[in-house]
């Protein structure tokens, strides 16, 4: 089936999960909404996240598209069950990778840099509770990140700094592994590495949603089979510049709409 697969966030982020999709899903077309206008998700209420969660859906489902991934830790965290109850169409959501994380650690101490929307969630409690028993979990929000990326200054002395301020704490705590918590971050990945010895572990959640994205496609019977180029259309409610930069590709078309 050719319809494509709808993927949205906050803002530019949720491309690393396109990235990871596209990889395990070559053949798919897709529609990406990057909702940057209303950027940050993560200070807003429940309420705010869900209504605008639903406008982001309404929008890829006028485009027809056969499954809608939530690439946005804090969109998944505060809206996924009432998405699901709304509309028929497949929802594939992402949260922070506490599971691997907790399976992963040595010495039991886990760091999560998430937005407040995230760690102050319901799903992100009760994964925590499940999954990491017995394991010491030490939470960061991290205001202001997800703004400079945005802003297209990743590799700036600003986020830098941040960075450190955020990670440090974590590190006298002596945790082994960070998880990334946030779709915006996996950009963050070539500071953190500066920042973080090579015995922490960076995890985050992108190939597993790709994995799982393509599992429920196949169960459905709506992978697309055809043979031809397909084609990625990405969305942007601001200025295109730092989403275009992100995904720098033949066949990609990125356009702004008022949304
Ligand atoms: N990419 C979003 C996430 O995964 C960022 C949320 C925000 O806009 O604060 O949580």
């Amino acid at each position: 089936m050719q319809n494509p697969i709808g993927i949205f966030d906050s803002g530019v982020g949720g491309t690393s999960i396109w990235k990871e999709i596209r990889k395990i899903l070559p053949l798919e077309d897709t529609i990406y909404l990057a909702d940057s206008k209303n950027a940050p998700y993560g200070s807003k209420s429940e309420e705010e996240i869900l209504q605008l969660s639903i406008k982001n859906t309404e929008y890829l489902l006028e485009k027809k598209c056969k499954l809608i991934v939530v690439a946005c830790n804090t969109a998944t965290t505060n809206a996924i069950d009432e998405l699901r109850a709304k509309y028929e169409v497949p929802f594939i959501g992402i949260e922070p990778a506490i599971k691997p994380a907790a399976l992963r650690t040595k010495t039991k101490k886990v760091g999560v840099l998430a937005t407040k929307g995230t760690l102050t969630s319901n799903l992100f409690y009760n994964t925590s509770k499940i999954f990491a028993e017995g394991i010491q979990v030490f939470e960061q929000e991290g205001t202001g990140l997800v703004e400079l990326i945005e802003a297209g200054k990743v590799n700036s002395e600003e986020t830098k700094k941040l960075l450190v301020r955020y990670i440090d704490p974590m590190l006298q705590n002596g945790i082994d592994s960070l998880v990334l918590g946030c779709t915006h971050y996996p950009y963050l990945i070539p500071v953190l590495k500066k920042i973080l010895s090579t015995d922490i572990s960076i995890i985050d959640s992108g190939e597993a949603v790709a994995r799982q994205t393509k599992a429920v496609l196949d169960k459905q019977g709506q992978l697309a089979s055809e043979n031809k180029t397909p084609k990625h259309i990405f969305y942007s409610n601001t200025d295109i510049t730092v989403l275009q930069s992100m995904v720098k590709e033949p066949n990609i078309q990125v356009a702004h709409l008022d949304f």
